[in-house]
């Protein structure tokens, strides 16, 4: 039996029992641990003596045969041959959108039997830990591009259920820049590098893409969740994320009611400031996939609770917008969140490539409770995601261990290159009777999978429903939602974008067509810091070419349109998963350093030592204390917070550029500054001035440190006045 990487036996069923009725079958297993041990029977590890890919022994793989030392290289040279052409082939092609992610294992439960609402197993039976694979990812860049772009995240999770897969693709947004999915080419065109330099990278900041906007009315929602916090997230760990579209629940007794999917992070929503994203860019691009591998390593796992927003159906046409409408949210205080379960990552994948890049997610793969609506933009993913993995991982894509369901897979499919199946027997074809007509359809059985039967009238028509036409009231809803710094902090970003936008036409156009339609007060905002002129502020509005104009009364409903759970300016409830920066050095205060490292541990946070080289430091008491980051290595920007502690080692601090421009900038980016004992020397010489426990400074005995978790809990202080202070 071969030997997996963890040890286990490979089960020889996993690769070779068959069936007469044609199809392979791998042991069906459920539970937690089901898909872990799917995986296991194709994971190898490096093992002993190294071959080639024929299974032969492998003398020497790092001089290729020649014709004497210096002489000409042998075609005969399988072993350079093998290498060789092996390595030209590595790559795949990468994901036309979504191509830099980062994904994890994991474990969701539901919290009570959902039977009322839906027949999916994994929702009705509290008992079921249905294994889970979610990447998440940026949308515009390449494989190797920063995670801090300011962009939309991908929320992905793959469900391997005793029914088969569900994969609820979705975003950390809850919707969408086009309402129809035939413009979704135009949007990532627009959106990419330009094509004629390729420039720039995971960028937005560009002509193409706000011209495309500002001629996509239907694009302003979705715009001031982008230019908001929520385009530069905290942590992957610390996003919400969404199902975008409503989707139908369907009870056994063929009950169906409308369903928005919501993920509710643990640790709350939180996010950076822009002039930390772009500085972390820089200092560790891969700092959203660091974060995530992290904390799995060391146990602090992610969760999320899964929420359900239902709409009976005889509901559908009681709002104000029309469900079908991706560019539209159910306002929580309209239709609340029921919380129903939880998903728990609690295992890095064994191989980046095998698992996170081979996963192929598809929106039409559902199982049986769960089915689709009318959206027009969920109808062309319907298409578009088992088209794009034929082209990037090829035909037998659901073959692939990261993709194959628990379940045994039987059909007459066949064939097509990489096929890794062995179907034995001499029927592929349905109806047969010489297979004894295997493999059946179910048609009576509650886990086959049959669509809802809608009830469908009209004509044929390409054209937009008048119920779409409505681009503005939402985005001003948004706006209306925003506490005072997060609206400072959205003008500021479409400011930024706007000053990179070289065509005057463009940039009026933005203005003119889409913000002043948003905000009075965005508008003048953007234009104080871009020097576009609004033409028309105060005249009529919803310039929408494309679509009817909404009738008046829409406008003056919008101007008062509220949805205070839509605000990031909540009060946080834990610091899990916060790292905090201990300036230090020779002769820092060992009582001081164990208390803050206490505490910081038991409150789930991760504190490191910094000091001005790696190695170690002697402590106030003589002891060597681990370095975990020399300062040159440690800016600001990767921490959340940062503390001095009293000691011997302040007064250097005090005198050491990095050390102040350290506590400055972290001051200016709003976070939590803590400064025990003589530590205050150095507080001293930075520009922060006299600024108090209000603001998210404590000064003070080690004695405070419970006042510097409360603040860590508030995660910001983004209103601080930091104008004079230098970063
Ligand atoms: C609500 C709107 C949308 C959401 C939430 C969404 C979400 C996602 C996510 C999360 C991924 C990455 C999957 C992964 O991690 O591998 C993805 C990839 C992709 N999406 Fe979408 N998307 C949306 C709209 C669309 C539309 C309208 C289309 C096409 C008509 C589309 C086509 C694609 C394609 C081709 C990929 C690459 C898939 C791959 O190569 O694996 N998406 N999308």
């Amino acid at each position: 039996m071969a030997k997996t990487s963890r040890g286990a036996a490979r089960p020889p069923e996993a690769r070779t029992a068959g069936q007469s009725s044609g199809a392979p079958d791998r042991k069906s297993s459920h539970g937690e641990t089901a898909k872990t041990a799917d995986l296991a029977a194709d994971t190898v590890g490096p093992g002993e003596a190294m071959t080639g890919n024929q299974g032969v022994k492998i003398a020497d793989d790092q001089n290729s045969l020649k014709g004497g030392p210096r002489g000409p290289t042998l075609m005969e040279d399988f072993v350079l041959r093998e290498k060789i052409t092996h390595f030209d082939h590595e790559r795949i092609p990468e994901r036309v959108v979504h191509a830099r992610g980062a994904a994890a294992h994991g474990v969701f439960q539901v919290y009570e039997d959902l039977s009322d609402l839906t027949m999916a197993g994994l929702l009705t039976d509290p008992s079921r830990r249905t294994p889970v694979f979610v990447r998440f990812s940026t949308v515009a860049g390449s494989r190797g591009s920063t995670d801090l772009a300011r962009d939309v995240r991908g929320f992905a999770v793959k469900f391997f259920t005793e029914e088969g897969i569900w994969d609820l693709v979705g975003n950390n947004m809850p919707v969408f820049f086009i309402q129809d999915a035939i413009k979704f080419p135009d949007l990532v065109h627009a959106v990419k590098p330009e094509p004629n330099n390729e420039i720039p990278q995971a960028a937005s900041a560009h002509d193409t893409f706000w011209d495309f906007v500002s001629l996509t009315p239907e694009s302003a929602h979705m715009l001031m969740w982008v230019m908001s916090d929520r385009g530069i997230p905290r942590s992957l760990a610390m996003m919400e994320g969404f199902g975008v579209h409503t989707f139908r629940l369907v009870n056994a007794r063929g009950k169906a009611r409308f369903v928005k999917f919501h993920w509710k992070p643990m640790k709350g929503v939180k996010s950076l400031v822009w002039d930390e994203a772009t500085k972390i860019s820089g200092k560790d691009p891969d700092f959203h996939r660091r974060d995530l591998f992290e904390s799995i390593e060391r146990g602090d796992y992610p969760e999320w609770e899964l929420g359900l927003q239902i709409v009976e159906e005889h509901d559908e046409f009681k709002f104000d917008f029309d469900l079908l409408d991706p560019t539209k949210i159910i306002p929580e205080e309209l239709v609340p969140v029921r919380r129903v379960g939880k998903m728990t990552l609690n295992r890095n994948p064994d191989n980046f490539f095998a698992e996170t890049e081979q996963v192929a997610f598809h929106t039409g793969h559902v199982v049986p409770g769960i089915d689709f609506t009318n959206d027009p933009l969920l109808q062309g993913r319907l298409f578009s995601y088992l088209d794009t993995q034929l082209r990037r991982v090829g035909p037998n894509f659901a073959e692939l261990p990261i993709n194959r369901p628990l379940h045994p897979v039987h059909n007459n499919q066949r064939d097509a290159m990489a096929r890794t199946i062995i179907n034995k027997g001499r029927v592929a074809y349905f109806p047969n009777r010489l297979a004894a007509g295997c493999p059946m359809h179910s048609p009576e059985t509650a886990d086959a999978f049959k669509s809802y039967a809608e009830k469908m009238d009209g004509a044929k028509i390409r054209a937009r429903s008048p119920s779409f036409a409505d681009h503005f009231s939402q985005a001003t809803q948004f706006w209306n939602s925003m506490a005072d710094w997060e609206q400072e902090h959205i003008a500021a970003a479409f400011a930024f974008e706007l000053n990179q936008v070289e065509s005057e036409e463009v940039r009026h156009h933005v203005m003119n067509e889409l913000l002043v339609n948003i905000a009075d007060a965005l508008a003048k905002q953007v234009s104080d810091q871009t020097g576009i002129a609004v033409a028309r502020i105060g005249t009529p509005r919803y310039p929408t070419p494309s679509a009817p104009t909404p009738s008046g009364p829409l406008k003056q409903e919008a101007r008062n349109l509220r949805s205070p759970a839509l605000s990031m300016d909540k009060p946080g409830d834990t610091i899990k998963g916060r790292r905090i920066a201990i300036l230090g050095g020779d002769g820092v205060d060992a009582r001081q350093l164990k208390a803050i490292v206490d505490r910081l541990t038991a409150e789930g946070a991760v504190g490191e030592l910094v000091a001005a080289h790696a190695g170690t430091v002697p402590d106030s008491a003589g002891k060597p204390q681990k370095v975990n980051r020399a300062a040159p290595n440690a800016p600001s920007v990767i921490y959340d917070a940062v503390i001095v502690p009293g000691g011997a080692s302040a007064a250097a601090l005090a005198m050491d550029g990095l050390a102040i421009h350290f506590l400055n900038e972290a001051y200016r980016h709003g976070k939590p500054v803590a400064v025990f004992g003589d530590g205050s020397s150095v507080l001293a010489a930075t520009a922060i001035g006299d600024a108090g426990a209000e603001d998210g400074v404590i000064v003070g005995a080690i004695s405070e440190i419970g006042g510097f978790i409360d603040a860590l809990k508030r995660h910001r202080f983004p209103r601080r006045k930091v104008g004079a202070v230098p970063a």
